[in-house]
């Protein structure tokens, strides 16, 4: 955590940004402030930015190396039409039971964060999950265990 350089990066923003310096401006924040994007830090980042917090969270949500809060793993269960189709929702179910938290949360010990995305661009292989950068196709809530195991 560095605040000081932190202000110092917002302080020498000049708006409006467009969307690959803002990509970069959130990771440079991100390191800066300890390895999460709070609240309350995106709408800093978008005020300094000129851009609506509605698209600094959009950023933050769908860019796997971004998080919102301080986690050592992101889950990301594809909920696009293709994956429904072959069990995205138990398979969410499934995840949510095993780590004891809803979707948009982070476990208390902080392993992991879990989101939902419309589309990970393998529909016929579904139900997809992606752990960080890894994707997962054909997950059924059997192999779970044995997929989380892999993210100490
Ligand atoms: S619907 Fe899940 S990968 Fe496209």
């Amino acid at each position: 955590m560095n605040p000081e350089a932190l202000d110092g990066l917002l302080r020498d923003v000049a708006p409006p940004l467009d969307q690959p310096e803002l990509l970069a401006l959130l990771k440079e924040a991100q390191a800066l402030a300890g390895g999460a994007l709070s609240p309350a830090l995106q709408s800093r980042i978008a005020q300094a930015a000129g851009v609506p917090p509605s698209v600094v969270a959009a950023l933050v949500r769908v860019t796997p190396s971004l998080k919102a809060s301080a986690c050592r793993h992101v889950i990301t269960v594809c909920l696009g039409k293709g994956c429904r189709a072959h069990g995205a929702y138990p398979l969410l179910k499934a995840v949510q039971r095993t780590l004891g938290v809803a979707t948009g949360q982070t476990t208390p010990d902080g392993r992991f964060r879990l989101t939902t995305r419309t589309c990970l661009k393998r529909c016929g292989a579904g139900p997809n999950l992606l752990v960080d950068g890894d994707l997962h196709t054909g997950v059924t809530p059997a192999r779970l265990p044995a997929i989380l195991s892999q993210y100490p």
